[in-house]
């Protein structure tokens, strides 16, 4: 049990229509421990001001605490450099950031590869640049558990025209934790670049990006029990320095006329205008947390709740689970025999669980499984095996009333 953990996350103790709160939505947002509510807080109230700009104390104070999560974050994810972090919105800009940077350069008759578990955030982005190039986008199929197919994976990369893979280090609708280290090995033998999109993963598992061996990985900070509105880039040092910059604007710059500018290094080049300062801030406490509880505890934890939720909704009548990859993270899709997913969530809520139903950003896999829509409960540090027989009781209980 986690109780030490749990005491730590204010919001668990509301109730909603009245019962005690099942919070089983945190793959969309993830809900925040008192210390990222008290940092950001605290920073509000004690020391703030615009950073890497101001003469006076607290600017200098502000941006030395802002430039301390750049360390943070790239301890936690073992980056071989401080450099190699650049700060975005969320993952969503680190992956545009991505296809305008390093995308704009591909030619066309060069593909991008991706994968059919692919979230919006990691389709459109390339659709886009299709658009704007011409170049190909390939999708890698998935066998019968909601695996990424690698033999065909492997078959789209083999004609050396993918100069790009992009693909998910676990799915938001399947919880398929994707087999990252082999997926790198494969897009570096036919000479593809890689980003992993980390923004399920680094909630449930240890990620070290040299071990990983990617060229990219992105994430968000509301899923990891930071702030809104912070996600991270982290790219290999010599990649970044060549890219040229997204947005324009000030703090990215070295030096500007009215005939042209000249950009900052990296990760500067990257980070045009104020950045989301409280929320950095609020996300290095996240950070902090995370570590603090361990990755060791986080994945026997996560083990322990995937096995108990399998079996435990496995076992109940007309309840169909969507996949079932070798490996999962705390995610779960389902449908209920009966009962419209939206319809079971909307039950659900009145019974004080939160799960989410609709198509998860995910449309085109919404169609590969054949279905509109699912219901979908995950899981996050703060979860319990009871909060999973709350959910099992509740499907129950709605089956039963619309019978
Ligand atoms: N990507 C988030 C989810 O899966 C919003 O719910």
């Amino acid at each position: 049990m986690l109780d030490d953990v749990r005491a730590q996350f204010p919001i668990l103790s509301e109730t909603a229509h009245g019962r005690p709160l099942v919070f089983l939505d945190s793959a969309a947002s993830a809900q925040k421990p008192e210390c990222v509510i008290e940092a950001m807080g605290h920073a509000a109230r004690h020391c703030y001001a615009n950073i890497h700009r101001g003469l006076y104390d607290m600017s200098e104070r502000t941006t030395q605490a802002y430039e301390a999560v750049r360390d943070d974050v790239a301890r936690f994810l073992n980056a071989a450099d401080r450099r190699e972090i650049v700060f975005t919105k969320n993952s969503t800009e680190g992956l545009n950031l991505l296809a305008h940077s390093l995308g704009n350069q591909l030619k066309p008759g060069q593909a991008v590869l991706i994968s059919a578990l692919e979230h919006h955030a990691n389709i459109v982005p390339w659709l886009m640049l299709r658009e704007r190039l011409g170049i190909e986008l390939r999708v890698a199929p998935l066998d019968a558990a909601g695996d990424i197919d690698l033999t065909a994976y492997e078959d789209l990369l083999r004609d050396g025209r993918v100069a790009l893979a992009s693909v998910t280090h676990m799915s938001n609708v399947l919880g398929t934790i994707t087999p990252a280290k082999r997926l790198v090995e494969l897009a570096h033998h036919y000479g593809a670049k890689i980003i992993l999109d980390g923004s399920q993963s680094i909630v449930h598992r240890k990620v070290d990006v040299q071990a990983l061996g990617a060229d990219f990985f992105v994430f968000t900070g509301h899923k990891l029990y930071g702030p809104t509105g912070v996600g991270i880039l982290w790219g290999k040092l010599p990649l970044l320095e060549e890219m040229p910059p997204f947005l324009g604007g000030g703090d990215m710059i070295r030096s500007v006329s009215f005939k042209a500018a000249t950009w900052a290094d990296a990760p500067h080049k990257f980070e045009a205008g104020t950045p989301a300062i409280l929320e950095v801030l609020g996300l290095g406490a996240a950070i902090r947390f995370v570590e603090g509880i361990g990755a060791e505890r986080i994945e026997a934890h996560e083990r322990e709740l995937v096995a108990y939720a399998q079996e435990r909704l496995e076992g109940l009548e007309g309840v169909r689970i969507m996949g079932r990859p070798v490996e999962r993270g705390g995610v779960f899709s389902f449908q209920v025999e009966g009962a419209h997913p939206h319809d079971l969530a909307v039950l659900l809520d009145q019974q004080g669980i939160a799960i989410r139903a609709g198509q998860h950003c995910a449309e085109p896999l919404m169609h590969e499984l054949g279905v509109q829509a699912t219901a979908r409960a995950s899981f996050a540090i703060y979860t319990t095996c009871d909060d999973i027989d709350a959910l099992a009781h509740g499907i129950e209980r709605t089956r039963s009333l619309l019978a």
